[in-house]
């Protein structure tokens, strides 16, 4: 079995529920605290042992490439100034351990995989949605990997949510449970209210076979004229094991305002520096 080394971070996206703040700047590059969302998936990804880091990005996303690069300018000033390069440690890669390849329309999330399809080559891959910051220890990929490394085939994170709220996401229709492991028998894009045949959603953690990309190629459009990703994987089921990997830690929806500003509060409740100013401010107001 192939092991899992390249990772897919589709960011091509419009972000139109962060309008205006997302009209020049990548919703990905929103910061919770002190890190832009697209630094945490990569962090996560990393932790995840793995090697190449796939961007898929669009116009006007540029931010996330500078955001990865050299800043001498930055970087010499703040040498001479005697201040510590750690708090930009994390934003470097190795040579060529990164690609970018450019989504020329935001077609959705399926185009956007599907054009990193000669960079994927022939072999299984993870995708991360930068937009669900996803925390626990290990971290939810790294959970993936080592569970990919037992079972191989698709596999996908699942996440209970509340039964409403199963209408705004690709859920899961479940089989036999093993573990933390649940089959996947289904999968439904944004089941109308009553319908959904679980409360387990998708929240953008994939580890999936590289067939997805000759589905993908016949670029067929699903909910809201969207090449979508969760039809393409739906047609995988029941050619090689297809399961759900059960994911205990948090999860923020910062693609939303709501989710996006309680990441920032649970965050910033842990983090030493900020934490006990947050919390008597909260408890003022
Ligand atoms: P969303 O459904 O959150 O769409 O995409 P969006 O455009 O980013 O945001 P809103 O809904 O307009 O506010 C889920 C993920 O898929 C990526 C997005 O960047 C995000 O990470 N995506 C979506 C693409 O890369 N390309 C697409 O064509 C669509």
């Amino acid at each position: 079995m192939k092991r899992v080394r390249k990772a897919v971070f589709p960011v091509g996206g419009l972000g139109t529920r962060f309008l205006p703040a997302t009209k020049a700047i990548p919703k990905e590059m929103l910061p919770v605290v002190d890190k832009p969302l697209i630094q945490y998936a990569v962090d996560e990804a990393r932790e995840a042992g793995i090697e190449q880091m796939i961007f898929v990005t669009g116009r006007g996303k540029s931010a996330i490439e500078d955001h990865f690069d050299i800043a001498y300018e930055l970087e010499s000033t703040m040498a001479d100034r005697g201040k510590a390069l750690d708090a930009i440690a994390g934003t470097r890669f190795a040579p060529g351990a990164v690609a970018y390849v450019r989504q020329q329309e935001p077609n959705g999330l399926g185009h956007a995989i599907w054009c990193a399809r000669d960079i994927v080559g022939d072999e299984p891959f993870a995708i991360l949605l930068a937009d669900e910051l996803m925390t626990g220890t290990p971290g939810c990929m790294k959970q993936m990997v080592d569970a990919y490394a037992e079972i191989g085939g698709n596999l996908v994170c699942g996440y209970e949510v509340a039964p409403e709220e199963t209408r705004d996401y690709g859920v899961i229709d479940p089989g036999e449970v093993r573990g933390a492991l649940v089959e996947v028998r289904g999968l439904v894009e944004k089941p109308p209210p009553g319908t959904a045949p679980s409360n387990l959603m998708i929240p953008g953690r994939y580890i999936l076979q590289p067939e997805v990309m000759r589905i993908l190629d016949r670029q067929e459009r699903g909910a809201g004229g969207e090449i979508q990703l969760t039809d393409a994987m739906a047609e995988m089921i029941g050619r090689a094991p297809f399961y759900a990997m059960r994911f205990t830690g948090r999860r923020f929806d910062c693609g939303s305002k709501a989710g996006f500003i309680e990441a920032n509060l649970a965050l910033a409740l842990e983090h030493p520096d900020i934490a006990p100013h947050i919390r008597a401010f909260l408890a003022k107001i």
